[in-house]
């Protein structure tokens, strides 16, 4: 694992080790008495032996220190830029993170880092204290990028709507993006990416942010989705006004407590009804039905997030109408009983590709098993990844 590499002189002329330490021994060191001061901190920290601290960790500290949490919170200690560092490196190493981060881009620092601890953003970010930023995302599949370009274009439109110039033109930004998969070295995964009003202030307005920000990271991910069905229910979380509905801006707290609500009820997600009672979307994907008429039947875009991976689906579905599986392909209003009434319901987004729905709320869906046309279009979104056309599929020059 990289670490961050500091400076071992601090602002005191103490030499500390940049090498990492264990969490709970960094934390330990927060037991030394508050009269000691951060000068005396840096000093009792030299001359502390971690077996010793370790041995006099009570149980419950030890449990905080592994949480991350602070020890004594009437002793905090005062760090210097590379003592920061070395316990961001403790962090990153009690593995409090459950995910690999391979590759961050900031525009802050100019450049890609691979070390996990260094991937921070300024905390006077507006997208940190106000929301103001937007952000997108793409597969990595074998070592390409899956629908880029449909992300960016996404993106784009994002941060025209929320009113945050690019910092770089559109095909820096491409490029910015696959140089950070290229450092990354990772061939299955995701990358995401987020452009915000930048540092500047604390303010409400964004004048005060000289210049926006742009961040990158890439997450890697083995794992491949299996189709198996699952239960939604009605969300009676609000759903975004059309403004920010169509919109992926960072303010996702209405997803997330959508997402929460649907697993509390035993569910995958929640589901989103418009201003005028028809389905909209689930909390981070849309939504697909099969009439009885056999047609795919997916609710307008003018609400909702227009799905990369939905918009994809309308268009392999073809496929589907041209050998016969489906009588035809349409997008419009849906009711919540037709939606109940419907042969087969899915999920459809870049995080799940199709998943099917066999109850919603106390209605079980069509057979209530897993349809045809489901794990069709799983499959067929499933083939593009691997071998679709280039204009979904940019090959990284790792
Ligand atoms: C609210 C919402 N709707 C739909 C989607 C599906 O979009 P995509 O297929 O581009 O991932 C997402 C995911 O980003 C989302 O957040």
């Amino acid at each position: 694992m990289a670490h961050i590499s500091v400076s071992p002189a601090t602002a005191a002329g103490h030499r500390v080790s940049p090498s990492p330490r264990p969490f709970s021994f960094l934390y330990q060191r927060n037991t030394v008495p508050s009269s000691i001061g951060a000068v005396g901190l840096r000093s009792w920290s030299r001359r502390a032996s971690p077996a010793a601290s370790v041995r006099a960790a009570t149980n419950s500290n030890q449990a905080a220190a592994e949480a991350g949490t602070i020890v004594n919170p009437n002793e905090v200690p005062v760090l210097s830029f590379s003592q920061a560092a070395e316990r961001l490196n403790a962090f990153q190493d009690s593995g409090a993170r459950n995910q690999s981060y391979m590759a961050m881009y900031s525009s802050i620092f100019g450049g890609i880092t691979t070390d996990p601890s260094a991937m921070v953003i300024p905390i006077d970010d507006h997208m940190v204290h106000r929301g103001h930023g937007v952000f997108d995302t793409a597969a990595i599949m074998d070592g390409h990028l899956y629908e880029l370009e449909q992300h960016l274009d996404r993106f784009l439109r994002s941060a025209l709507m929320a009113k945050i110039p690019l910092p770089f033109d559109r095909s820096t930004v491409r490029s910015i993006l696959i140089q950070t998969v290229r450092a990354s070295k990772c061939t299955q995964g995701s990358l995401r990416y987020w452009l915000s009003a930048g540092p500047g202030d604390f303010l409400l307005s964004s004048s005060g942010c000289t210049n926006s920000a742009f961040y990158a990271i890439v997450i890697e991910s083995q794992s491949l989705q299996v189709p198996t069905g699952c239960k939604v229910v009605t969300s009676s979380i609000p759903i975004k006004s059309p403004q920010f509905a169509v919109m992926k801006s960072v303010n996702y707290l209405p997803n997330a407590l959508t997402k929460m609500e649907g697993e509390e009820n035993g569910s995958f997600t929640g589901i989103w009804l418009d201003d005028e009672g028809f389905v909209a979307e689930g909390s981070n994907m849309n939504v697909g039905f099969v009439t009885k008429g056999k047609e795919l039947l997916m609710p307008n875009f003018d609400k909702i997030l227009s799905g990369c991976t939905a918009k994809r689906v309308l268009t392999l579905a073809e496929q589907l109408v041209a050998d016969g599986r489906l009588s035809g392909i349409i997008s419009r209003n849906v009711s919540v009983q037709e939606g109940k009434a419907a042969d087969e319901m899915m999920l459809i987004g870049s995080g799940i590709l199709v998943k099917p729905v066999v109850q919603w709320d106390d209605q079980i869906i069509g057979s209530g098993k897993e349809g045809p046309i489901a794990q069709a279009l799983y499959d067929l979104i499933l083939e593009d990844m691997k071998s679709g056309p280039p204009s979904v599929r940019i090959p990284v020059p790792y």
